[in-house]
């Protein structure tokens, strides 16, 4: 059900989030090594993953919807790049242990319920090497959105909303709960954001966590 909701998001117009890759890994691209690859999970339409790969990346991604995926590929072709995309669900996907330098979780984890936030990332971590970074950006407690989930979903538990219709969760994070995910790494930058987002859509406000963590050494 839920790739329903993504798929008609994608079909609504030509390029949803625009191109312009996160700040925050754009600030720290000097801190991601070559000798792993860099894993998108829910690429879009590859912002970021384009990016990585216009820096000599070796690129994977994965979405739940097939119209991303197809943008994305496009994308990649048409600048000559190589990134492996696929569409498939994170919650099926067999993540390679020990692989990857960056993991990238952009506007992502939101979406799930609390068991599959905690299964995602126990995989996403194994999948990191030693000294590998996870990005991991989301809405936070404060997020104007959470206002329309209020009134159309039911709400299953702290700053937590079920849209029965769709089949999906939206999941408002507090500052103590982002860290938590991350609790046994190096955090290099944590920041907490009230921006007007002009990149696609009406211009519209957002209130956001955003991290960057480094696994540590066995
Ligand atoms: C808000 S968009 C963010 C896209 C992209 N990461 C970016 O920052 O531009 C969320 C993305 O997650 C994807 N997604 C949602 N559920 C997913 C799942 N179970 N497995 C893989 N991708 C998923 C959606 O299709 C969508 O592309």
């Amino acid at each position: 059900m839920k790739h329903e909701v993504w798929e008609k998001e994608y079909r609504s117009v030509d390029n949803l989030w625009g191109f312009t890759p996160n700040s925050m890994l754009l600030n720290y691209t000097a801190f991601v090594s070559k000798k792993g690859k860099v894993l998108d999970v829910g690429i879009g339409e590859g912002r970021n993953a384009l990016y990585f790969a216009q820096q000599g990346y070796e690129v994977e991604g994965l979405d739940i919807s097939k119209t991303a995926i197809s943008r994305c590929q496009e994308l990649s072709e048409e600048y000559n790049l190589n990134i492996k995309a696929e569409a498939a669900d994170i919650r099926e996907y067999d993540v390679q242990k020990d692989e990857y330098s960056l993991i990238i979780l952009s506007n992502v984890l939101n979406f799930f319920s609390e068991k599959d936030r905690n299964e995602i990332m126990t995989k996403l971590k194994k999948g990191l090497k030693e000294d590998g970074l996870i990005y991991i950006n989301v809405f936070d407690n404060e997020e104007p959105s959470i206002k329309k989930a209020k009134e159309r979903c039911k709400q299953v538990a702290d700053f937590t909303y079920y849209d029965e219709e769709n089949n999906m969760y939206h999941h408002y994070f507090t500052q103590g709960e982002m860290q938590d995910l991350v609790e046994d790494y190096t955090t290099i930058s944590l920041v907490r954001s009230k921006f007007l987002d002009n990149t696609h859509g009406k211009p519209h406000y957002h209130s956001t966590l955003e991290i960057l963590s480094k696994k540590p050494k066995v």
